[in-house]
């Protein structure tokens, strides 16, 4: 892994400032730079082979080198490689994707709206909550609610959303009208001696809590992951978004559904708001919405909105908000072919027989000495290690136990994302039981070396 740089790496090392990742490090290991991909394969521009345990950032969900999407993204590039959907013009990808969307929506859609990422489809649903409370004369509720350890992207606002330490810290975040409640992860958040149906009725009555202090109101919505992914892969308890559910409606605060990762099959139904039993009223997408094989995103939104959104334009004269790359004719191109390639080869259908095996190898990582917790949903999934079992108690962040671990995976030939200590794994949704077996086997032995290395630092 740490072979001598090639005239590329010293080029790359020099040029790029790596996102997420230790800058003042990088510079010992040069970056490890990924040439080409296969199915749930990709390689090094050293040759070596690796797994990708985590469909790159949750997104490659058809994997590498799919022969269907690489022509529909050429045909696009053809017949018109940009154009935009400002001032009434727009394109057929885009109006041919918009109508699939809604018509597999988990909830009533009226209308989509593009972004090229999942920032900034969520950076989009708090302006949406802002004009519309203000175009329905409520310019006081305002504030949105989201929760300790969510991921929901890095503009200002959604950064702001994020309930992680390092998005926020020395950038001068959150901005004000964000407010924080309890991460619902019983392992790590319940109290001594707490049942996880305890834990839960405390943290709608947190919820609850923190809604009459503020006073609902001020508040517009609430944004949720239906499962957190970049916090640590979190499975709420069972009953968590009714229970919530049941506290925002008192309030007429509605819920933001961000599926950025846990959409398009990857929870084992269309969406991870089905899978979880919660009821958004708007949507954002991403990631998997084109397998990741061109940036797109996009906001589902709701009749009442809409009729709110236009009612307001005829006041002003227009709707004045649009990213000049937001429904992208490629993105919304290979947006279209993905979701039919879903339907065509049955990736629902794959990602339920292939659970079992990822549930069944994950529940023998259990035993191992340094994991805590595994947990799931679907083909998404994590591994939390520890340093003391029975206690649950954490490594020091500083000692770096995930992201060794990650790197001795690497070194076996598979790719996971160290979250802190927690492994994440979110393998394509086309890979196959003996490629998870595989995986896994992998997994074991850089789990037995972490152990060693553990030992061996004192840690
Ligand atoms: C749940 C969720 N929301 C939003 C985002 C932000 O998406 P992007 O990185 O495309 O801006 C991410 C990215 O990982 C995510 O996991």
């Amino acid at each position: 892994m740490n072979a001598p740089l090639s005239n590329l790496q010293t080029r790359d090392l020099a040029s790029v400032l790596h996102p997420y990742t230790p800058l003042h490090k990088i510079h010992e290991t040069g970056p490890m730079i990924i040439d080409h991909g296969k199915g749930v394969f990709v390689y090094d521009t050293q040759g070596n082979e690796y797994i990708e345990g985590m469909s790159g950032l949750w997104c490659a969900g058809l994997g590498f080198g799919d022969e269907e999407l690489v022509q529909a993204a050429h045909e696009q590039m053809q017949a018109l490689p940009y154009y935009h959907q400002f001032g009434g013009k727009g394109t057929e990808p885009a109006i041919e994707l918009a109508e699939k969307l809604k018509e597999l929506a988990p909830v009533p859609i009226s209308k989509v709206f593009y972004t090229s990422s999942g920032s900034e489809a969520n950076d989009t649903q708090v302006k949406l909550a802002w004009y519309y409370n203000n175009a329905i004369g409520r310019p006081e509720k305002k504030k949105i609610i989201s929760r300790i350890k969510a991921y929901h992207g890095v503009t200002l606002m959604t950064a702001s959303l994020t309930g992680l330490p390092a998005n926020h810290r020395d950038f001068d975040l959150p901005l004000d009208r964000v407010l924080h409640t309890d991460c619902p992860h019983y392992y790590r958040f319940g109290e001594g001696g707490e049942s996880e149906a305890e834990f839960l009725t405390r943290i709608v009555q947190n919820l609850r809590d923190l809604i009459e202090r503020e006073g609902g109101d001020t508040i517009a919505a609430m944004i949720a992951e239906p499962v957190l992914g970049a916090g640590g892969v979190i499975v709420p308890p069972a009953g968590y978004y009714p229970a919530i559910q049941e506290v925002l409606d008192e309030h007429d605060i509605y819920l933001i559904g961000d599926e950025v990762i846990t959409g398009m099959c990857r929870t084992g139904n269309w969406w991870g708001s089905e899978t979880m039993n919660m009821k958004p009223t708007t949507i954002s997408v991403a990631k998997q919405l084109t397998s990741a094989y061109a940036p797109l995103g996009a906001v589902l939104i709701p009749e009442f909105m809409v009729e709110v959104l236009e009612a307001q334009s005829a006041k002003i004269g227009t709707f004045g908000h649009g990213f000049t790359y937001g429904g992208h004719p490629l993105g919304c191109a290979v947006g279209v072919k993905t979701l039919e390639i879903y339907q065509s080869r049955n990736i629902l259908a794959h990602v339920r027989s292939i659970v079992p095996t990822f549930e069944a190898r994950l529940a023998k990582l259990a035993d191992h000495p340094l994991v805590g917790e595994v947990r799931n949903s679907g083909l998404v999934g994590g591994i939390e290690l520890v340093a003391d079992k029975a206690q649950k108690t954490p490594f020091a962040p500083a000692a770096g136990v995930g992201p060794t671990c990650s790197r001795l995976l690497e070194g076996h030939g598979a790719i996971s994302r160290a979250l802190g200590d927690t492994l994440a794994l979110c393998p394509p949704m086309v890979i196959t039981a003996d490629q998870l077996n595989t995986l896994f086997d992998r997994i074991e032995k850089a789990l037995d070396e972490t152990e060693h290395w553990v030992s061996n630092e004192g840690l």
